[in-house]
């Protein structure tokens, strides 16, 4: 008796594992556990062997990560190349010359692929390898959710519209993320990520030489590496966090709060006694920074995944199969 109801038991359960597991679009932390349990560390290898040679690359998978799910969802959508029949994000403004990290994406992705061939997608790939390397730069921890699968299409329009720039206000920047869903509290937890990485001169220009809620010796420190005039040193790099370039934590608010933000982005901050209460306040407490930051960046990672039948897991994080 119990034999022959055992099918039927285990039919239902399938059933509801498709129904409820699948298609409910629900990551989890535990995706892979089975289908592919070596994942995490394989991941978090790659990256700690790219990190210990360029430190800078934990910050370029961030914002890539960041660049990734504010557009359309976290689904790999900006790593698809352009062909001559596909625009995608990569050569947009916002992106173009400026996010990196894509050939170490394509190496981890095919570690991953002879490890478990087409199980990983491409955007999840970037979820973990993004969390390893803010945690290898001194950073919080925490477990990602996991099962997101890859976009087969991208569009170069939607990041401008998603996309915030450098030269955005305050209230342009609390509604492109509250369109997210973030609350301004996010917003400043989340910009917290200025704490590593670097910045161009075409991205900082404006600030350093037009915006007088800035430093007067930073600003000309600055200007040192970035003349007024544009060129042939609009690509120049100054840091984001001079005081602790490669390491996570929480100087960047310091920097805010003493007018040494490098963008105009960053000082804005400051413009509002809510926003420069919390700046204030990550400033002199990096836990609550790193328990706020984890939140927003758990969130982001929740951000319009697809999941069950739709997209697909690419076999070559630059093309759709
Ligand atoms: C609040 C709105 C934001 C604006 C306007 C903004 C803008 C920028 C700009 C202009 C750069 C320099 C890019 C270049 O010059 O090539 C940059 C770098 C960076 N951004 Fe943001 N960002 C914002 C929020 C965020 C968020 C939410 C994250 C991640 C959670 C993030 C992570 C980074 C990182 C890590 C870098 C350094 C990248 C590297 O060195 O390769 N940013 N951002
Ligand atoms: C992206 O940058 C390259 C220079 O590296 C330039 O040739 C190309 O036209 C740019 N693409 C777009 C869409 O602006
Ligand atoms: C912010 O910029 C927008 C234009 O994008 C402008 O309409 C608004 O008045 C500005 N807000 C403040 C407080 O400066
Ligand atoms: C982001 O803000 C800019 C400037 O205020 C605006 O043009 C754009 O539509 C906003 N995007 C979203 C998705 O809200
Ligand atoms: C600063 O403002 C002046 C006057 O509005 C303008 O001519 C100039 O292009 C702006 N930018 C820089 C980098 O000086």
């Amino acid at each position: 008796m119990a034999n022959s109801l055992f099918p039927t038991v285990t039919v239902h359960f399938a059933f509801l594992l498709v129904f409820f597991g699948i298609t409910s679009g629900q990551l989890s932390t535990n995706y892979y556990s089975y289908s592919c349990p070596t994942l995490l560390p394989t991941v978090k290898s790659i990256v700690a062997s790219a990190v210990a040679k360029e430190p800078r690359i934990g910050a370029s998978l961030l914002r890539l990560f960041f660049h990734d799910c504010f557009v359309n969802g976290c689904d790999g959508s900006i790593l698809l190349d352009d062909t001559p029949t596909f625009t995608g994000e990569k050569a947009a403004k916002a992106n173009n010359n400026s996010v990196r990290g894509f050939e170490l994406i394509d190496q981890i992705k095919s570690t991953v692929e002879q490890l478990c061939p087409a199980t990983v997608s491409c955007a999840d790939i970037l979820a973990i390898s993004s969390r390893d390397g803010v945690v290898l730069m001194g950073g919080p921890t925490w477990e990602v959710k996991l099962g997101r699968r890859d976009s087969r299409t991208a569009r170069r329009a939607l990041v401008k519209k998603y996309i915030p720039t450098p030269s955005f206000n305050l209230s342009n920047l609390i509604s492109n993320f509250s369109a997210q869903g973030f609350s301004t509290k996010d917003l400043v937890a989340l910009t917290g990520a200025h704490t590593i990485g670097l910045s161009r001169c075409v991205n900082f220009r404006e600030h350093i030489y037009n915006d007088s809620n800035i430093d007067a010796a930073f600003a000309m420190r600055r200007q040192a590496v970035c003349p007024r005039k544009s060129g042939s040193d609009d690509n120049n790099l100054a840091p984001l966090d001079p005081k602790t370039i490669m390491t996570f934590d929480n100087h960047y608010f310091k920097n805010v709060l003493r007018n040494k933000g490098l963008l105009h982005s960053d000082q804005e901050l400051l413009t509002e006694r809510y926003t420069a209460s919390l700046v204030k306040f990550y400033s002199r407490n990096n836990d609550a920074f790193f328990t706020d930051f984890t939140s927003a960046i758990i969130k982001m990672g929740d951000l319009r995944p697809l999941t069950g039948r739709k997209g697909e897991i690419r076999n070559n994080c630059r093309r759709k199969n």
